[in-house]
């Protein structure tokens, strides 16, 4: 039977997608932008979730569904586009999967469910109370609703609430979407303006002579950041290990990195590769400071992370070196 991944143009449903393919399986993929992938064991639909008859065309004679796709985005003019692609494409999908007899649903959700930046305790586990922050959380939550719903009808699903994720070759790529602004200085400005957060980007300027910089973000009381930041890879081995295992049908589970990353040790790090100053800037606010626990889902199933921070760091060097001499 074909596997329908959804987010098949993105970052971890195109690595599911080829990793799928490489174990025989038929894959269909479905997202909003073409792949370009060609393979005689792949066919795509392009469309958005919320399109009724994409939803049809995309869960025609399928069993298994990776619901990868979503909209990412924090910027208060994207709130609509948030909650059409992810909670009524979310809604429309399922309601597709219902027709079409999928008997295997795994949702992509995220940590923003919890929120991470303002835990109630640490490490953060799935029992942690859900009161999402950001809009984005919220159509995550909603997602996560929608899918224990259609379980209630018999649905087996997998609920798979997914750490940061980064190809590790974005992670000094001053222009990628997410690693851009976390670690490069004028990135950060310019990702701040957008937020208008006025006050972060005083800070910002004030350390900014023009040149290019990393930036080691801190809080207002000097503590650096710290997060999960997962390998598209280990996102895509543990989210065949849930498929593959019966036990995690109706569960809920984080995703993600085993150890934090400490933005202290990595922008040392990132400086030693890159050659670049590193800015240190203290941040309005209690700034970013969490762990997630992954143990329920690796004492589930045996799997667990093989790409560290560290390792991945490797790999963006390389991509660094690379870009420089292109
Ligand atoms: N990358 C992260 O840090 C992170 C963290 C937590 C959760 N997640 C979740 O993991 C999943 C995959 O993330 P990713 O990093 O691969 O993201 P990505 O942005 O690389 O891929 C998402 C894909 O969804 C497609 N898409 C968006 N809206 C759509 C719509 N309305 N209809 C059809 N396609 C649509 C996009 O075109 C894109 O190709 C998403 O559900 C995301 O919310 C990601």
């Amino acid at each position: 039977m074909t596997i329908l991944v959804t987010g098949s143009a993105g970052r971890i449903g195109g690595r599911l997608v080829e990793t799928l393919l490489a174990r025989g399986a038929r894959v269909r993929g479905f997202d909003l932008r073409p792949s370009g992938r060609a393979h005689a064991a792949y066919e795509e639909v392009v469309g958005a979730f919320a399109d009724v008859e994409a939803a049809a065309t995309a869960t025609a004679g399928v069993a298994t569904i990776f619901h990868l796709g979503a909209f990412m985005s924090w910027l208060a003019a994207d709130q609509a586009k948030l909650f059409a692609a992810n909670v009524e494409g979310t809604r429309v999908l399922l309601e597709a999967a219902g027709r079409a007899g999928a008997r295997r649903f795994i949702f992509a959700s995220s940590g923003e469910v919890y929120p991470e930046n303002v835990p109630a305790y640490l490490p953060i586990d799935e029992s942690h109370p859900l009161q999402p922050r950001s809009a984005y959380g919220l159509t995550k939550l909603i997602g996560e609703e929608m899918t224990r719903w259609a379980a209630r009808s018999g649905l087996a699903t997998t609920i798979l609430r997914f750490s940061h994720t980064q190809e590790a070759t974005e992670l000094l790529d001053p222009d990628s979407f997410f690693s851009g602004p976390r670690f490069f200085l004028q990135p950060r400005i310019r990702q701040q303006e957008a937020f208008g957060a006025h006050a972060a980007v005083a800070a910002l300027r004030a350390v900014d002579d023009g040149t290019p910089a990393l930036v080691l973000a801190r809080n207002a009381r000097g503590r650096p950041f710290r997060m999960h930041i997962t390998d598209a890879r280990d996102m895509v081995s543990g989210l065949l290990a849930a498929h593959d295992s019966a036990a995690t049908i109706g569960e809920t589970y984080n995703l993600g990195a085993t150890e934090p990353v400490d933005f202290e040790a990595a922008l040392a790090r990132m400086a030693e590769i890159t050659g670049l100053p590193v800015r240190t800037v203290d941040l309005p606010g209690d700034g970013v400071w969490y762990e997630t626990s992954n143990r329920k889902l690796r004492e589930a199933t045996g799997w667990a992370p093989a790409w560290p921070f560290a390792r991945m760091l490797e790999d963006a060097a390389d991509a660094w070196r690379a870009r420089r001499r292109s």
